[in-house]
């Protein structure tokens, strides 16, 4: 970036004295928000081109200047435009290349506009892009899953809660339960785009212009669905930016999560999944080692985010109306939530199909933990015990296995009736892995049948989000 000496500010009227270098350096924004060119060109075009239908600036103006906009658009697309950072920020920068390349005209460009409404615009417009992209990883993400459960919809293994063995699940169904996740986080983004969908333009600086603006058109030109129902409220809040990192902090924590799972499936204690070899590093010492760094990084990743999303709701709190320039503080958190979000979803994108899933590995842990003990009381309850009493002989039931190292189903029929005597041979379909995921056969229970239910009604559900 260009640092030169005294740059003339184009606010630099009212000042005797240019500006100190540490200030300039400490206020400067566009070493990071020149991201937002595209986006600020694409406001002021509209901007002029609503100016213009309503009488402001001729046709010719307009004209003038929309083209001198699309050349510095071409030159930043192709990295030939010099920044310079006595400009300020990405709006000032465009501005006065604008009036170097097409003279005086150049200037109108900022009638009736503040860099305020100006930069919520730019914001506005990126995010709604930067969510529209983040949705179609979600929803991409959602897609593998459902492969990934179908493919498993019968895999037993076992299911957990404190993470010891509980009661024996279909890997299938548990795939499913991070879809569902997922699902709700695909929601919850396409509910804050329509609080960002909402056009600033035409607040100005806090109050409004005096120019006779039409902001329905300038909306309908940028696509915004609705324009800001009061100038003070559209030049100030960020809620639309810490909305937009609540709801990635919640993917994060949920890829978080599923990464942990990962990590211990890989783990040799646990071996219940392999990662091809492209997508796990090695140690530089341990030899035997396959680490699952992409998962990790995720995990920790997540941690960026959270700051990110704490960042901007401190920004805020103490803020005033109107605009204030604590606001610049919005935008490096909010890129890096975005650039870290969706690195991480694509980091998933490969990480699920690389996924090999070993069944045998899930079947004997499945087999190891007594996790049909609750199908034993559920079956004396069947058979009119009361529940308390039921769990306690499972509970001896359980005690006895143990000693005698072996599983449930492998009791005799008399050994069994020795804990209660209303048990019978029909016992041993309640104490089976599959018997018991067979019978957990309702709406969101984990049967292979109910499994692949769900994955057909996911199905449709994402073919309705794509089509619309
Ligand atoms: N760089 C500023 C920001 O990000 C742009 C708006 C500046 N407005 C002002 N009145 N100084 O918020």
């Amino acid at each position: 970036m260009a640092t030169e000496k005294d740059t003339v500010k184009p606010w630099g009227g009212r000042f005797a004295e240019p500006t100190d270098r540490f200030v300039e350096e400490f206020t400067e924004s566009v070493s990071f928000d020149r991201r937002l060119a595209p986006y600020d060109i694409q406001g002021s075009i509209a901007h002029v081109e609503m100016l213009a239908r309503v009488g402001v600036l001729t046709e010719d103006e307009s004209g003038r200047i929309c083209s001198g906009l699309n050349t510095i658009l071409a030159d930043i697309v192709t990295g030939k435009f010099t920044w310079r950072q006595g400009l300020e920020d990405v709006h000032m920068n465009i501005e006065a290349a604008l009036v170097e390349r097409i003279g005086e005209v150049g200037k109108k460009v900022h009638t009736g506009r503040s860099r305020n409404d100006q930069v919520a615009t730019d914001l506005r417009l990126y995010l709604r892009a930067e969510t529209e992209t983040t949705r179609s990883l979600l929803l991409q993400a959602m897609q593998a899953l459902v492969t990934l459960a179908e493919q498993e919809a019968d895999t037993v293994m076992p299911g957990y809660t404190h993470l010891q063995g509980a009661q024996p699940v279909t890997f299938g169904h548990h795939m499913l339960a991070w879809y569902e996740m997922l699902k709700r986080d695909e929601q919850r983004l396409a509910d804050c785009l329509e609080r960002i969908n909402v056009l600033p333009l035409g607040a100005a600086a806090l109050a409004g212009t005096r120019f006779p603006i039409d902001r329905s058109l300038a909306a309908e030109l940028l696509g915004f669905p609705a324009v800001a129902d009061n100038s003070l409220d559209a030049v100030s809040d960020r809620d639309f930016v810490i909305e937009f990192c609540a709801d990635a902090a919640l993917v994060m924590l949920h890829l978080s999560r599923f990464s942990e799972e990962l990590v211990l499936w890989l783990s040799p204690a646990f071996g219940f999944i392999d990662i091809d070899d492209a997508f796990c590093t090695g140690s530089s010492i341990m030899p035997q080692k396959k680490n699952p760094d992409v998962a990790e990084l995720v995990r920790g990743k997540t941690g960026r985010v959270y700051g990110d999303l704490m960042a901007l709701l401190t920004m805020m709190k103490g803020q005033p109306l109107a605009y204030n320039r604590d606001n610049q503080e919005d935008k490096e958190c909010l890129f890096d939530a975005v650039d870290t979000l969706k690195q991480c979803l694509e980091a998933y994108l490969k990480l699920l199909p690389s996924i090999e899933v070993k069944r045998e590995a899930m079947l004997a842990a499945a087999q190891k933990g007594y996790l049909t003990a609750t199908d034993l009381a559920d079956y004396l309850v069947m058979k009119g015990v009361a529940f308390r009493d039921a769990h306690a002989v499972a509970g001896k039931a359980v005690q006895y296995a143990i000693e005698q190292g072996s599983g449930l189903e492998q009791l005799k029929l008399p050994e069994l009736q020795q804990f209660h005597e209303r048990i019978n041979a029909d016992v041993y379909d309640f104490l089976t892995l599959e018997g018991s995921i067979a019978a957990r056969d309702h709406t969101g229970g984990t049967a292979p049948a109910r499994v692949r239910a769900a994955v057909a009604e996911a199905r449709s559900h994402l073919e309705a989000l794509a089509g619309e």
